[in-house]
């Protein structure tokens, strides 16, 4: 979704906010805008990318020691110069940013229109603006005051940060439902979206919560609730390095992302799998093990890559814990009245941890008395602080919109969990559990291995990339990693992908198949391998492309397969971490071979803060 800066203190502001704005692109990147604060309020907006925008600016007057940016993501009026942001105030005294959605924009876009008011954009966050101006205008109080009574009429989720020419040293921002972090220099303070664009400068943050107020200037920060009760800013410090945003030499992040793969899984068991004493040690997991490994069931709630990691996860635990699960969309649960009781265990999968449908849902859960448990990415994140328990992927952050690193590592987390509820239940025989931590523990070193082979995948790729359309298939935990395949395919190369269960593709699929038809298969040993390869035969005999991903030394796929991409061999418990590597490479280069954005598709969005 949108990505918001801002800044205030000594620097000059354009190029911090600049510079943060191209760290926060991967949020939205349909149009971005500044506002600078000197002698004057000036407004600079652009449809097209951040570097749209920079080149449109050379020459002009952009000094100021107080600034607000902001890249979009579209959600009311088309990507265009005027529906960009900042808006501006009918008063001309005040610009403002936003992220998020204001849901009853339209009753207050009326109200405003029969004072007089006219509008310049097509968008939500105008109208909040002008609601904003018209309260301060017409009570002849406080811009501060002036929020606080506009917010409490507003429904929806939003960060707004608002310059205003009458205090020409202070930001005001304000949130609820999107996520806002500040950053705080010596002398000067930095506003984001994430830390992504403040760790260059400081590692000390605040994130600011729902309905809080913060008040900004370059030596002083107030937090404030909505009743306008000062609050004690709690300062964190950032554990994440410069360079772990960069890219570092790579053409893209989404490749430096998939190649990280070896350190982050690596990343996510170390400290936590102690193969020699066979010991999983977890805390978030230890501090609620009675209400876990006694839970009437769990149910995964998540969103996109991440709700394939929670179907991939439901095999797992129901194998190894015997707990029933239900794996969930966020955006259904969260609207359908679920049957929730206090025995439930939700799991909130998450990369960014700021998904608006996860978020709104584990709320909902939570309220009904189950125990919320987050596996989650980002460090302080939303749905982190409204967890009561969790246990972080240590991925490292994730700049590609498309997930790559983060599923591995949920992955990797998700199975940690299950094998320690599974030894507390007893439902795992030692000699299983002890196999599978050193499956876990060789994990990092199998993915080398195929990373390896990129320039083997990279020429599938290319044989392959004028395809129309593609088929993905797997059985048992090879499932979901069918539908991450074909999902990383559509995102990245635009090309219609579908994942299926192999045998389901009798029910409707098989009659795509032909000669041009693509058909991937995730077929490594495990369980239904005979299985799969009746499947292979009934696509081969209708003509269609067999490209599979098998086990090293599987030569009955490999005589009967277009081709192969091969995968150390592994325990299928494991397979879906080493499985999904040739399928994010597949995308990858077929994305590349395209001449397409990888890193930033069209129309995706890295952090979907709206519902
Ligand atoms: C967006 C991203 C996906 C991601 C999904 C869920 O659609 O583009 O890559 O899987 O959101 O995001 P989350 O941060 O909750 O894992």
């Amino acid at each position: 979704m949108c990505g918001i800066v801002a800044y205030v203190g000594p620097k000059e502001a354009y190029p911090v906010i600049l510079k943060g704005l191209k760290r926060l692109e991967y949020r939205g990147y349909d149009s971005a805008g500044v506002a600078l604060l000197s002698d004057e309020l000036k407004v600079y907006k652009k449809k097209g990318m951040v570097a749209d925008l920079e080149e449109s600016l050379v020459g002009k007057d952009l000094h100021a020691h107080i600034g607000i940016g902001h890249t979009r993501w579209a959600t009311h009026g088309e990507p265009s110069d005027r529906n960009a942001h900042p808006h501006r105030s009918a008063s001309g005294k005040l610009a403002m940013i936003h992220n998020g959605i204001i849901e009853n924009y339209g009753q207050l876009k009326q109200e405003l229109a029969n004072k007089g008011y006219s509008f310049s954009s097509d968008t939500d966050t105008e109208v909040l603006l002008h609601f904003i101006d018209d309260i301060r205008e017409n009570n002849h109080c406080t811009l501060e005051e002036a929020i606080r009574i506009a917010l409490r009429r507003v429904t929806g989720a939003y960060v707004i940060v608002i310059l205003d020419t009458e205090s020409p040293d202070t930001l005001i921002a304000a949130r609820k439902g999107s996520p806002l972090v500040i950053g705080i220099g010596k002398g000067e303070h930095y506003l984001a979206s994430d830390a992504s664009p403040i760790i260059e400068y400081t590692k000390e943050v605040v994130y600011v919560n729902d309905y809080e107020l913060a008040i900004i200037k370059p030596d002083e920060l107030i937090l404030k609730n909505l009743g306008n009760e000062k609050l004690t800013p709690y300062v964190q410090k950032l554990d994440m390095e410069l360079a772990a945003i960069e890219k570092g030499g790579y053409e893209h992040f989404m490749l430096k992302e998939i190649f990280e793969q070896p350190h982050t899984i690596y990343d996510c068991l170390r400290g936590r799998l102690d193969i020699s004493s066979g010991k999983i040690l977890m805390s978030g997991v230890e501090q609620h093990i009675e209400q876990l490994k006694n839970a009437n069931r769990i149910i995964m709630v998540a969103c996109g890559t991440s709700w394939h990691a929670g179907l991939v996860a439901e095999y797992i635990f129901e194998e190894l814990c015997r707990i029933p699960v239900e794996v969930e969309y966020a955006s259904e649960f969260r609207y359908r009245n679920p049957v929730i009781h206090k025995g439930d265990v939700i799991i909130a999968i998450s990369q960014s941890g700021e998904t608006a449908d996860t978020l709104v849902a584990i709320e909902k859960a939570k309220e009904q008395g189950a125990l919320i448990f987050g596996v989650l990415n980002v460090v302080g994140s939303s749905i982190a602080r409204t967890s009561h328990a969790g246990a972080y992927t240590h991925a490292g952050p994730e700049i590609g919109v498309a997930s790559t690193k983060a599923f591995t590592a949920q992955l990797a987390v998700l199975t940690m969990i299950a094998l320690k509820l599974a030894k507390e239940k007893g439902t795992i025989d030692e000699k299983r559990y002890l196999h599978l931590l050193t499956e876990l523990h060789d994990i990092p070193e199998k993915v080398q291995v195929i990373l390896e082979q990129t320039e083997n995948i990279k020429k599938i790729a290319e044989k392959y990339a004028d395809a129309r359309d593609f088929l993905y298939l797997g059985r048992g935990y090879n499932f979901p990693v069918a539908l991450e395949g074909a999902l990383k395919l559509k995102e990245i190369s635009y090309i219609h992908a579908e994942g299926y269960p192999a045998a389901e593709m009798k029910h409707g699929p098989i009659a795509l198949v032909d000669e041009t038809l693509p058909v991937v298969f995730v077929a490594t040993r495990d369980a239904y391998h005979e299985k799969i390869i009746s499947n292979m035969q009934e696509i081969k005999a209708r003509k269609g492309m067999v490209l599979a991903v098998i086990s090293e030394g599987d030569e009955t796929i490999t005589k009967m397969a277009d081709d192969v991409m091969v995968v150390p061999v592994c325990d299928e418990i494991v397979a879906p971490m080493l499985n999904v590597i040739p399928m994010q490479l597949l995308a990858y280069y077929i994305g590349v071979y395209k001449g397409l954005n990888v890193d930033k598709p069209r129309n995706l969005a890295k952090s979907v803060t709206v519902e």
